[in-house]
């Protein structure tokens, strides 16, 4: 069990109040949070007084969060001048991502390892995944992809977790990218094909580098799918990341993140240099980056204490207009009788 310790965490300007958090800490990466057990974000004692219209109309960032420890940001940008610096700042930003890699390498390569202690809600991961995806590739591919050569690319794979339990039974080949070593490692081992087994897919290819680095082949992938690692890319880098990936997608292809959702705002976690996002702060980067949201769901059945996870689709095509105000003209006009 872990130790129970108080901290102040001021919420509102008026209100000071006493919340307990576990401490010390057991680290996870971004599923497992119980860090934020009695957080702010997850309290409902302490929600933020903005209507939940105003917080959706104050641009992201305005909108103001926390770190691990309860210091509050008035917004993204003095955390992240704080985090990264200001342009041109290298050091500061090599270190953020130094000590974010830094701390994945101290953490052993299992289920349990990469699911911060979690490992039991792999199952319900897995299924809300897979349903997500199967009607992707049901909407977006004609005969759901069958007899396609479909290509994915498990970013931030970990252990390849996602690849071994989901991808590779739908994707002829999928690529994996995971910057810590010995996850590839264990990644690389776990998914050669056993003998005798009845799926010919494989994975093809392991690129050990962090996503600021990468670039995929043009044209490579149906699907670019990113789970619980985004959070450690700066915004800049986000924006980056994506605009690069999209020469990576196939005519049609998607990008499926998969995250970690703040109530408002952000919270920064400074141990594993990571950032959690609400659903406005992801849209907003979404704009930047140009994609738009193809389908997006949340995923049930996880425990109470962790943050909500949505999993969102998204598609640099611009959506066709749908035409419903005519369409719905037409309906309503009387039939004409021949
Ligand atoms: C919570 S684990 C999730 C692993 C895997 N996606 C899964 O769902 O099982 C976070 C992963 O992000 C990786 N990571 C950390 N920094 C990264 C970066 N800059 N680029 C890509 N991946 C990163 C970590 O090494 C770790 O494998």
């Amino acid at each position: 069990m872990p130790m129970e310790a108080q901290v102040s965490i001021r919420v509102q300007p008026s209100c000071t109040c006493s919340l307990a958090i576990s401490s010390p800490q057991p680290r996870f990466g971004l599923p497992a949070k119980p860090l934020f057990r009695h957080s702010p974000l997850r309290s409902t004692a302490n929600k933020p007084t903005a209507s939940p219209e105003q917080l959706t109309a104050t641009p992201i960032m305005e909108a103001s969060g926390f770190d691990s420890k309860g210091r509050e940001f008035k917004n993204a940008e003095e955390m992240w001048t704080e985090e990264i610096g200001k342009d041109g700042d290298v050091h500061k930003r090599k270190e953020w991502y130094r000590q974010g890699v830094g701390y994945w390498e101290g953490v052993e390569a299992t289920t349990d390892g990469v699911l911060g202690g979690y490992a039991h809600v792999n199952d319900a991961d897995i299924k809300g995944s897979e349903a997500f995806l199967r009607l992707l590739l049901v909407e977006r591919f004609p005969g759901g992809g069958r007899g396609r050569n479909l290509v994915a690319l498990d970013c931030g794979s970990g252990i390849g977790r996602v690849s071994k339990n989901l991808l590779i039974r739908f994707f002829t080949e999928v690529d994996l990218l995971e910057p810590v070593s010995h996850f590839l490692e264990a990644a690389r081992e776990s998914l050669v094909p056993e003998s005798g087994s009845a799926i010919e897919n494989k994975a093809t290819n392991f690129f050990c580098v962090p996503l600021q680095e990468f670039t995929p082949d043009v044209g490579r992938y149906d699907v670019i799918w990113i789970q619980w690692c985004i959070g450690h890319l700066a915004d800049d880098d986000f924006v980056s990341f994506f605009m690069r990936a999209k020469a990576g997608l196939k005519p049609g292809g998607l990008f499926v993140l998969k995250e970690n959702i703040a109530r408002s705002g952000f919270v920064l976690d400074k141990e594993d240099r990571s950032v959690t996002r609400s659903d406005t702060y992801f849209k907003e980067l979404f704009h930047r980056c140009g994609l738009h949201i193809f389908k997006s769901k949340d995923q049930r059945g996880l425990p109470e204490e962790l943050f909500a996870v949505k999993m969102y689709a998204l598609t640099p095509d611009t959506p066709k207009r749908v035409h419903g105000t005519r369409a719905k003209a037409q309906h309503n006009r009387p039939s004409i009788i021949k």
